[in-house]
């Protein structure tokens, strides 16, 4: 079958470790169910794949078939968006903390294909009002964000919560969000684009990266990592939250402990989403009548020039690729 994969990770060049081709059809294994895929959307994690990072305790499997998101179709013709946790069997309560989980593209084959094959419990059927394609978004950057927002943050209707880094997947998953629950939405971007983007989403305020702000926020939401850490920990109120999930330019951080005690600040690490947050998330996106910010739409064949955007830091929202 048709798929998007990786032969042999490279750390250098991403782009380079990219293949266009074909693998073998995914066998179904009992309890799974093989889904068509007609929409898959891309995410960082691709990026890391390539390069042959992962934060599973094992090696990734090479060749892998990227994407760890998807809507599509079930072999019985039921419409599907899927849930991205892979738990083990005897999961219990919250997904994320099972010791065992995992998402398409780490032990099993991703969504870059013709078909992908899931536990039964991760195909939810496509909700009524909302689009395959902006289904096929809602698995990783979504999720993660309802998460962010409304179980890790604290924060309170009307509250005013800063995203870093306007324009990728996850933040302006954090601006629609938090603007449509009822937020003072701030945003930052490096670049007068990202702050355009961010206040046409329903950011009430932008500011260049770095910038002071005219007061601290309840809440600050970093995906960025290194670049950003040192303004969102200088940016947040006494008592509140800063939500840290991604590390695009950085795991390393230094951390003045002396703020953070005096100021009581809750640094709060948060992974993907459970099954009953995504069920929340879909409800919450239908029942608000939210667009999810969608800046490219590609055919799978073209993934590389997806792959190449996000590489460069260009994303305007999320980039799916059709099938
Ligand atoms: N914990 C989890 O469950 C989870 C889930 C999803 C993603 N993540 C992580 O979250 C991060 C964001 O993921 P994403 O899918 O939203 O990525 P993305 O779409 O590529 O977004 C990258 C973001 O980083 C900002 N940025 C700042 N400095 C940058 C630089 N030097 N190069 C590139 N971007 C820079 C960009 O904002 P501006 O251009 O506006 O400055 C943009 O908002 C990644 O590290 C990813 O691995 C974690």
């Amino acid at each position: 079958m048709f798929a998007v994969y990786c032969e042999k990770p490279d750390n250098e060049n991403p782009l380079a470790a990219l293949v266009v081709g074909e693998r073998p059809e995914p066998v179904v294994p009992d309890g799974w169910v093989r889904v068509r895929v007609t929409h898959a959307s891309l995410n960082r994690h691709d990026i890391f794949t390539l390069r042959g990072i992962t934060g599973q305790d094992t090696p990734i499997p090479f060749p892998m078939i990227l994407g760890n998101d998807a809507s599509g179709v079930l072999d019985d013709g039921t419409p599907v968006v899927l849930y991205p946790l892979i738990t083990g069997p005897d999961r219990a309560g919250d997904e994320t903390l099972d010791l065992g989980w995992h998402v398409l593209s780490e032990k099993a084959q991703g969504t870059f294909a013709d078909h992908v094959v899931v536990p039964r419990r991760n195909a939810l059927p496509l909700p009524d009002g909302l689009s395959p394609l902006h289904a096929s978004v809602m698995g990783t950057a979504w999720l993660t964000a309802y998460r962010m927002l409304a179980t890790k943050s604290g924060l309170r209707l009307g509250q005013t919560m800063l995203v870093q880094g306007a324009t990728g997947g996850v933040s302006t998953a954090l601006i629609q969000l938090g603007r449509a629950s009822g937020m003072e939405v701030w945003a930052t971007s490096r670049d007068a684009r990202g702050l355009d983007l961010a206040t046409g989403l329903g950011a009430h305020r932008g500011f260049l990266s770095g910038e002071p702000l005219p007061r601290k926020a309840d809440a600050v939401f970093d995906s960025v990592g290194k670049a950003t850490w040192a303004h969102s920990l200088a940016s947040v109120k006494r008592g509140g939250t800063v939500v840290a999930m991604g590390m695009t330019t950085g795991r390393r951080v230094e951390m003045d402990l002396l703020p953070v005690i005096v100021n009581q600040l809750t640094v709060a690490g948060t992974i993907m989403g459970t099954l009953e947050e995504m069920r929340d998330l879909l409800g919450l996106v239908v029942g608000a009548s939210i667009v999810p910010q969608i800046g490219d739409v590609l055919p799978m064949e073209r993934a590389g020039e997806g792959v190449r955007t996000m590489v460069e830091g260009r994303t305007r929202g999320k980039i799916v690729f059709t099938r």
